[in-house]
């Protein structure tokens, strides 16, 4: 399951649990077979500050599961592998972070993923193997992948319903078309800017959010040390290198914010590029940079969003995220948005009803739309071939 879910960076408490909802029919469906439902799932990454066990994600599922689902902070040792031997049929047991494992880190092929600790631990404990983590389906990981090649293996209903959706709305689109990539994976965003643009499925690209201030300093704005120390990690030489080439490659094709909202004496105040370096780090995108961009959503006939403008959960620096969306929504196009934090983002605006449709996956969306192959699904259907299952 994905169940990766934004926390509060203060409490590191759930913001929101859209994903842990979007599950739920499975496992019922699961229980109500009498199946013995052993749950792998992650959040977020090793070294990220929302990197943690997922102890509240067990309470937060048996809420809206209502039934209980037991918490044991273990992967493979013996305290997983007891409690696994110790269900009984229709009980339901989320393990520790898989993130934990290194194995799980590891770049392979699809068969080495499948002699993985992890895998070679687990599997023989069990019958079947479901995949329901559309949202980490573009992940080539051995929780993901090794497990079909070793066990009669088939997706779950969140798998399913997102591929049907998704695939309609391939089959339709309409030109023309922008692509609104934020969120603070920069490394992920060249690509797949490349991708949309290379291809036409994009007319055009705005980059907002920590990645935009990322192709800000790409593209020579000094957005001072407050704004890249966030980044940290993802200022790698290479990751500017593919940023720098695409902004050389498609121009003005590729929006960028002309200016930026930090918090000063406690208020937003807008900065426009030009007068950048701040000593505060940019939480937002700015006023001016919200209505050039709306202006472009607005004439668009397709949207789709993924990754936030700014740090929409502080007060004040909503806007950009709140006001892109709510353009999508005005545009009476086809609007597509998706990422835990969007879709969470667009449900805390309570305008995610209004989107034409929200997906459970960001990357992994954006690889679908992109049509590149998806490991999990590609996994998948070898284990349908192997083991003969439907
Ligand atoms: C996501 O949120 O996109 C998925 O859970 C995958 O997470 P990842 O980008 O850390 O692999």
């Amino acid at each position: 399951m994905d169940i990766n879910c934004p926390l509060d960076k203060k409490t590191l408490r759930i913001l929101n649990d859209a994903r842990i909802r979007s599950i739920v029919p499975t496992v019922r469906e699961l229980i109500g077979k009498r199946a013995k439902v052993v749950i792998l799932a992650h959040q977020s990454r090793k070294g990220a500050w929302d990197f943690t066990d997922l102890e509240q994600h067990a309470s937060r599922l048996s809420k809206n599961l209502n039934a209980p689902v037991r918490y044991v902070n273990d992967i493979i040792g013996s305290e997983a592998k007891e409690a696994i031997a110790g269900m009984r049929s229709g009980e339901v047991i989320l393990l520790g972070n898989v993130r934990e494992m290194d194995c799980e880190s590891v770049t392979a092929e699809m068969s080495q993923h499948a002699e993985a600790e992890l895998v070679a631990e687990l599997s023989p404990l069990l019958d079947y193997y479901v995949c329901d983590a559309f949202g980490a389906s573009h992940r080539s990981q051995c929780s993901l992948v090794g497990f079909p090649m070793k066990l009669p293996s088939a997706s779950g209903r969140l798998m399913a319903r997102e591929i049907y959706a998704l695939k309609t709305i391939l089959e339709k689109p309409r030109q023309p078309s922008v692509f609104i990539l934020g969120g603070a994976k920069f490394a992920d965003i060249p690509f797949m800017i490349d991708r949309v643009l290379g291809s036409g499925i994009a007319d055009t690209v705005i980059v907002v959010g920590l990645a935009g201030n990322a192709f800000l300093l790409a593209r020579g704005v000094d957005i001072g040390e407050a704004s890249s120390k966030v980044l940290a990690s993802e200022l790698t030489e290479k990751n500017f290198q593919a940023a720098r080439d695409v902004l050389a490659k498609y121009g003005q094709k590729v929006l960028l914010p002309v200016d930026v909202a930090v918090e000063r004496n406690g208020g937003r105040v807008c900065v426009n590029i030009g007068d950048m370096p701040t000593a505060e780090p940019a939480l937002d995108i700015g006023d001016q940079t919200i209505d050039k961009f709306r202006k472009v959503i607005l004439s668009s006939k397709t949207s789709f969003m993924s990754g936030p403008a700014g740090m929409f959960e502080k007060p004040g620096f909503e806007s950009g995220t709140k006001q892109l969306i709510m353009a999508m929504v005005e545009s009476k196009g086809l609007s597509v948005l998706g990422g835990g934090h969007t879709a969470g983002a667009a449900e805390g605006f309570d305008l995610a009803d209004r989107i034409s449709y929200v997906s459970t996956g960001g990357g992994a969306l954006e690889t679908f739309l992109l049509q590149e192959p998806l490991p999990v699904i590609e996994a998948l259907k070898y284990s349908r071939k192997k083991f003969g299952t439907k």
